[in-house]
């Protein structure tokens, strides 16, 4: 729709993981879904809003509505951020690889008996730390997530200011709780005023209360 609180604004999302090359056939990767990701870019189109959807290879289907543009590694994806400013909101809900292969093989690394390849890491950059710290053209807003498994507010809080970002959506991601890879969420948000408990709810509810509270904090007036 283009009617709603959100129309006229353009909102960035990123989502699911990266994979990061070893060599043509081998990469690094992790097991983020894009879940979350994607249920919120659908929730911000809902609003009315324009939607870019910068996705790595992601199990779930990019939302109907919005430019998707698919990516496979972190650099991949800074770049395709950088290109899809400026933005009103941007929302990093990817699993960015934190290390990519220093240098990735053209050929396929050929397995010899006795002799293992050493791989060589490199560290990716942090593209909501990049986004965060823009001295010009850096969106109003600007969400980041932290998965934690323990002292998950004080952890978060301390990784708010380390990022520079606005908003941080923290969740506790301890084996048990079900929330990696399932369909629920339990998050604190945390923002310059403190933390708040959001009770736990699907994770479709997580990403329509935040593009409610993305809504109200933007105003109505302006867009980018
Ligand atoms: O530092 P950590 O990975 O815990 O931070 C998580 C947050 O930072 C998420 O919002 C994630 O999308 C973002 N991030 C990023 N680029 C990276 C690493 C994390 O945008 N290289």
């Amino acid at each position: 729709p283009d009617e709603g609180p959100l129309s006229g604004r353009h909102l960035l999302v990123t989502s699911g993981p990266t994979h990061e090359p070893i060599d043509p056939v081998r990469y690094i990767a992790n097991r983020s879904s894009g879940a979350q990701g994607t249920a919120i870019a659908v929730a911000l189109l809902r609003l009315g809003a324009r939607v870019t959807f910068v996705t790595g290879p992601a199990s779930a289907a990019p939302p109907e509505g919005a430019e998707v543009v698919k990516v496979e590694t972190a650099a991949e994806m800074l770049a395709a951020v950088e290109a899809a400013l400026p933005a009103d909101a941007a929302v990093f809900a990817a699993a960015v690889a934190d290390w990519r292969v220093e240098t990735a093989q053209a050929c396929k690394i050929k397995k010899r008996a006795g002799a293992l390849p050493g791989l060589s890491l490199a560290e990716n950059p942090d593209i909501l730390a990049r986004v965060a710290g823009m001295a010009v053209g850096r969106p109003d807003l600007v969400v980041g997530f932290a998965a934690e498994t323990d002292e998950v507010i004080s952890h978060a809080t301390a990784k708010r200011a380390r990022k520079g970002c606005d908003w941080i959506l923290a969740n506790d991601v301890s084996p048990g709780t079900g929330i990696m890879g399932g369909t629920e969420n339990a998050v604190t948000l945390i923002t310059a005023e403190g933390a708040e408990d959001w009770p736990r709810m699907s994770k479709r509810a997580v990403a329509a209360r935040l593009a409610d509270r993305l809504a109200e904090a933007l105003g109505s007036s302006g867009g980018t």
